[in-house]
């Protein structure tokens, strides 16, 4: 088997900063270097340890040992191309904008554009591994891509999609429930993926490392999370009956839970599920299965998106019912704009979808959140309101959750930051003013019984 010595990841986000830290921490013999088009991100990759591009629990400290040794960012695409016998395409695959499929199907303009710069600049054979997550058959157009544009080189795809979440991402890649290899059934596929795997081999048990035919893994991820995703909008549809019912969907959960044949995990109820990936991935789905003439199928997997959005409006309306139609001159505090604890990341952040809906309403918002800043607030409203410039004055960014609910009607905690749930709740509410109304869209105070607090 050949040895690999230099391994390139085109695309140093969320996916490709914190996979290519762990497999140079646990490869020492190999080179890996992180490429972007934005050179002002791996500018930042370069610089201050304090300040890297993410924020991910015990990044820094993997990138300090392995920086400069044998994990490099560079600015120089065709360099790391020409030099690498592996590379990795971790780019964004967001949901299409326009056009066919637009609102549902994968953007693969992206993972193109990388495919047909490899192609241009290979001078020799190189295994490409598909670690964003695509739309089944994905390979098939890189295949096509390759063989057109350069057919003097060997291109072998791959398809390794990554299953970490962020916030644990380092323990995840470290201690994956399993590494996904999908491959051609040719000989040369099967060395491909067999390289592959020797690589994952040096800290990832054998049994752990399933290898599979292409198709099965592209579509493996994407089943992945929208499994996921529906156990949370199953608990959240069932909130929604504790609420009227005076079931208690905490109890409800654990009750559920308990039996080991449906198991604990992702059975939280929330104020929907955010992220940059459960959503685009469920869409994305369900135009696979239109694609496919499955019309029930699709609509069995929209309703888990659907689901999700009603979480989301049921959250603004029980501040709405309580304050008021008219919002003017409230203030409304939102605990919470990252899309989950331990990460600076609010794409798809159920937080912007609350304040933007309220904020229509003439209401001012304050946040607060330990990884968040008004440039990101801004630029979140701004992507996902069309009425922003009206809106975008009254929302603050108060770095200190005591001086942010000053004024207060209303306190709503959208995020499960572990901090939340040791403030002074007592004190919180003294400071508020009029109704003094707090919303717990968490479920994270439900042991601070002394406080009247109110649920989703
Ligand atoms: P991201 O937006 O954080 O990073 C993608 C990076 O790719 C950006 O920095 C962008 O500048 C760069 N890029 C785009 N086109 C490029 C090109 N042609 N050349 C060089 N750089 C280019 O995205 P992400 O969150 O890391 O997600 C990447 C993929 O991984 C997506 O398909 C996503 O669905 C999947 N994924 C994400 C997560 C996650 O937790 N974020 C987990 C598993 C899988
Ligand atoms: C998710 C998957 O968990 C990863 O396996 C996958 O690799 C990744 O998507 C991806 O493809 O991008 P991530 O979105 O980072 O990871 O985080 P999760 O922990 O899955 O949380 C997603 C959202 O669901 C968050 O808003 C979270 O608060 C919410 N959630 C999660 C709940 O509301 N309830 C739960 O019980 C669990």
């Amino acid at each position: 088997m050949k040895t690999i010595k230099n391994i390139t990841c085109i695309g140093a986000g969320y996916v490709g900063g914190p996979s290519m830290s762990v497999f140079a921490e646990k490869c020492p013999n190999i080179n890996f270097t992180l490429v972007d088009k934005n050179e002002e991100k791996i500018n930042s990759w370069n610089g201050n340890i304090d300040n890297l591009p993410i924020y991910e629990p015990g990044l820094k400290e993997i990138i300090k040992k392995t920086r400069g040794k044998n994990l490099f960012f560079s600015n120089d695409i065709d360099n790391a191309i020409i030099n690498s016998d592996i590379i990795f395409i971790a780019v964004n695959t967001p949901t299409i904008k326009e056009g066919p499929g637009a609102g549902f199907g994968a953007d693969l303009k992206y993972i193109i554009n990388c495919a047909e710069h490899i192609a241009k600049i290979a001078k020799s054979d190189k295994i490409i591994v598909e670690k964003s997550t695509v739309p089944i058959k994905t390979a098939e157009k890189l295949e096509q891509i390759f063989s057109k544009k350069n057919s003097s080189v060997n291109f072998e795809i791959l398809s390794n999609p990554e299953f970490l979440a962020e916030g644990t991402a380092i323990e995840d890649l470290r201690n994956p429930d399993r590494v996904l290899i999908g491959g051609n059934k040719s000989a040369s596929g099967q060395n491909a993926v067999n390289i592959l795997a020797d690589i994952y081999s040096k800290w990832v048990s054998k049994e752990k490392i399933i290898t599979t035919n292409l198709w099965s893994s592209e579509l493996s991820k994407l089943a992945s999370n929208a499994m996921l995703a529906q156990r949370i909008s199953s608990i959240n549809s069932l909130s929604a009956i504790c609420d009227k019912s005076g079931a208690d969907i905490k109890e409800v959960s654990k009750a559920i839970g308990l039996d080991h044949r449906i198991g604990k995990y992702f059975l939280n109820p929330s104020v929907g599920f955010g992220g940059s990936c459960f959503q685009k991935d469920i869409l994305n789905l369900v135009y696979l299965c239109k694609t496919y003439g499955l019309d029930e199928v699709a609509e069995y997997w929209h309703q888990v998106v659907k689901m999700n959005n009603y979480q989301k409006s049921r959250f603004s309306n029980k501040i709405i019912q309580k304050l008021g139609q008219d919002l003017n001159n409230k203030i409304i505090t939102l605990f919470g704009w990252s899309f989950k604890k331990d990460t600076n990341d609010s794409r798809e952040s159920a937080s912007i979808f609350v304040a933007i809906n309220l904020l229509n309403r003439g209401a001012k918002i304050n946040v607060y959140d330990p990884q968040t800043s008004i440039e990101i607030i801004q630029s979140d409203i701004k992507e996902y309101s069309s009425n922003y410039s009206n809106i975008l004055d009254s929302i603050k960014y108060i770095n200190d959750p005591y001086k942010a609910v000053i004024g207060s009607s209303c306190v709503g905690i959208l995020t499960e930051w572990d901090e939340f749930i040791s403030l002074n709740w007592k004190e919180i509410k003294r400071i508020m003013i009029d109704e003094k109304f707090i919303i717990d869209g968490r479920y994270i105070l439900k042991n601070i019984e002394e406080e009247k607090i109110t649920y989703l």
